[in-house]
């Protein structure tokens, strides 16, 4: 054998022999076998030689080559081995009685409080209703009192699709629907309209602190024989008292014009953070405004079907994305959106 292959083996079982970690092999791989490695500086001298020499010296480097591989690899794989018992030995008995912590995730804080609602309204006999988020001009404002160049319509800035549809500005948008998907059972059966229908709605408006384009709301309607102001303080009042744990709490109405009621009221609690006493977030009133909400608008009921003559109902647009801000004491609406898993996250009991 070559003697500068000899001494170049000679002195790699020599380097292996004292090598005590996988990072210091790597070294000695690029020492070796890289660009500027021993192994390849052999091969610099091969013009000089013979044709016959440079065969077997060829012959001979690539030999040495594979040598060197094999060696480094066998000496990696003995030196893991190595370190994964050190490890093991390192980590003390397992205790197989502590329960793993699962990281199960958590609900949007919208989540939770539409659930509650709707858990309410249902143990009151309400149905819990989908519907679309795009929507016709009819669902949207004409079927609820509010024609075409109506001046209510500047209330809402609402965005229109191509096709002449558009993005529902509010939950009320599904109204028509439901008088109609339930009227026969009214009429035949006297059964009561009892439904609420929760919805993202969206809205044209610069986004700040409590304004955000895209948020939630809850729709609720109540239609039946003798159907009066007092049912629906009845049942605001155990929804929200349920909502916020807190059996005791006082509701207010104000009047409040919206197109499809009459009348019309705007619904407030008393401020759950001073408990009524006067406080930044009430804006030192006591109340908060959470709720607006009204006798169905006969014309309503007409275009649902529904003889308003025979029959009243109350409606409420009660604002979802709000009712969490409050319940939560969230103080950016925009903290909703955020994708902060650590801020979201921290509402869910249930985890
Ligand atoms: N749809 C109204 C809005 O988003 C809220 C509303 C007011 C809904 C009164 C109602 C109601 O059902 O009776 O501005």
């Amino acid at each position: 054998m070559n003697q500068a292959i000899l001494e170049l083996r000679e002195k790699l079982d020599q380097a292996l022999r004292n090598m005590a970690s996988t990072a210091g092999l790597e070294n000695l791989k690029v020492e070796y076998l890289g660009k500027k490695g021993s192994v390849t500086a052999l091969l610099k001298n091969m013009g000089k030689l013979s044709a016959e020499e440079k065969k077997s010296f060829g012959r001979e480097v690539n030999e040495l080559k594979d040598y060197v591989m094999e060696a480094i690899s066998r000496q990696t794989a003995a030196l893991q081995e190595q370190e994964l018992q050190r490890e093991l030995n390192a980590v003390e008995a397992f205790d197989m009685s502590v329960p793993p912590v699962l990281d199960r995730g958590s609900y949007h804080p919208i989540t939770l409080v539409q659930r509650k609602c709707e858990e309410v309204f249902r143990s009151m006999g309400f149905t819990v209703e989908d519907y679309s988020e795009i929507v016709t001009d009819y669902e949207c404002f004409e079927a609820l009192n509010i024609p075409p160049f109506h001046p209510a319509r500047d209330m809402q800035d609402t965005y229109y699709l191509d096709n002449g549809q558009l993005l529902k500005t509010h939950t009320s948008a599904a109204q028509n629907a439901i008088y109609k998907k339930y009227r026969d059972a009214l009429i035949n059966e006297g059964k009561p309209i009892k439904a609420v229908f929760p919805s993202r709605c969206f809205r044209n408006e610069a986004t700040d602190a409590c304004h955000e384009n895209t948020f939630f709301q809850m729709e609720g309607v109540m239609v039946g024989e003798d159907i009066s102001i007092a049912n629906l303080i009845y049942f605001m009042k155990t929804m929200l008292s349920e909502v916020f744990d807190n059996y005791g709490l006082k509701v207010r109405l104000r009047p409040g014009f919206f197109p499809f009621v009459e009348p019309g009221f705007e619904l407030d609690i008393s401020c759950q953070i001073c408990g009524g006493k006067g406080c930044p977030s009430c804006k030192h009133s006591g109340w908060l405004e959470l709720c607006p909400c009204g006798m169905i608008h006969p014309n309503v009921l007409r275009e649902g079907g529904i003889d308003p003559e025979k029959y009243s109902g109350f409606a409420f647009g009660l604002g979802l994305t709000r009712l969490a801000m409050m319940k939560y004491g969230i103080k950016d609406i925009r903290d909703l959106n955020s994708g902060s898993l650590a801020a979201l996250a921290q509402f869910t009991d249930d985890k």
